[in-house]
């Protein structure tokens, strides 16, 4: 009995530390190009994504990269909701392929939850204009933002889906797809 419970006791340290190990390749060990780098990051619940930042408290504004898996015909999103939780109401930064192999960004309001996707000016100021690449099966935004109410605290959503044409498409309608919220902390993570 004694020798059992010592094994189990051993397999649930070998089960902890091989999830340490998983939660620091999904976001610590992320590399980015040159003159890119954020001071903290959390790896997102779903959807193969994560989030890195700097938050910059004397002008409440965050840089923040968002990285997603995503197939090379696909798109994925990122944003924040200043006015509620969920999808209706978000502002977002949505990544698709663009022209010649670059990767295009626009910004929009999600004003319902079967958008326009108009690419217009954000609830808050985005004082550098985003951009976005694809490399090794996954894209990455970045993104400054001066953080809604200068809170630090923000409900967030993100997204990935398929593209029809060139068109981008409406997401899965089940599972992680409508997971992918989190109150995000830009102070602690
Ligand atoms: C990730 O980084 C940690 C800390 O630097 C290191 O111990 C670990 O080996 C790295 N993992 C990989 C897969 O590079
Ligand atoms: C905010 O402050 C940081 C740190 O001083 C600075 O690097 C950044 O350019 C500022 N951002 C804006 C939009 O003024
Ligand atoms: C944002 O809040 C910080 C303290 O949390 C303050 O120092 C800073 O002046 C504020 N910035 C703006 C733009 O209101
Ligand atoms: C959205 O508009 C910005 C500037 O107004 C532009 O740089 C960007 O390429 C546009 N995005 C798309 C997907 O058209």
């Amino acid at each position: 009995m004694a020798r059992l419970l010592l094994v189990l006791a051993a397999t649930a340290v070998l089960l902890l530390a091989a999830g340490a190990t998983a939660q620091q390749q999904g976001c610590e060990n992320a590399t980015f190009p040159a003159g890119r780098s954020f001071a903290r990051c959390n790896t997102l619940p779903v959807l193969g994504a994560s989030l890195y930042w700097t938050y910059h408290a004397a002008n409440g504004t965050a840089e923040l990269a968002f990285r997603a898996q995503s197939d090379a015909t696909g798109w994925v999103a990122w944003g924040i909701n200043p006015g509620g939780a969920g999808m209706a109401g978000s502002n977002v930064f949505v990544a698709s392929p663009g022209g010649g192999g670059a990767v295009s960004v626009l910004t929009t309001i999600l004003r319902t939850t079967s958008p326009a996707l108009d690419n217009t000016t954000l609830s808050f100021a985005v004082p550098v204009p985003p951009t976005a690449e694809y490399a090794a099966g996954a894209y990455t935004i970045y993104v400054t933002v001066a953080l809604p109410g200068n809170s630090t605290q923000q409900n967030t959503v993100w997204q990935a889906g398929p593209l029809s044409g060139g068109a981008i498409m409406a997401h899965r309608m089940s599972g992680p797809n409508l997971q992918s919220v989190k109150r995000q902390d830009f102070l602690s993570g």
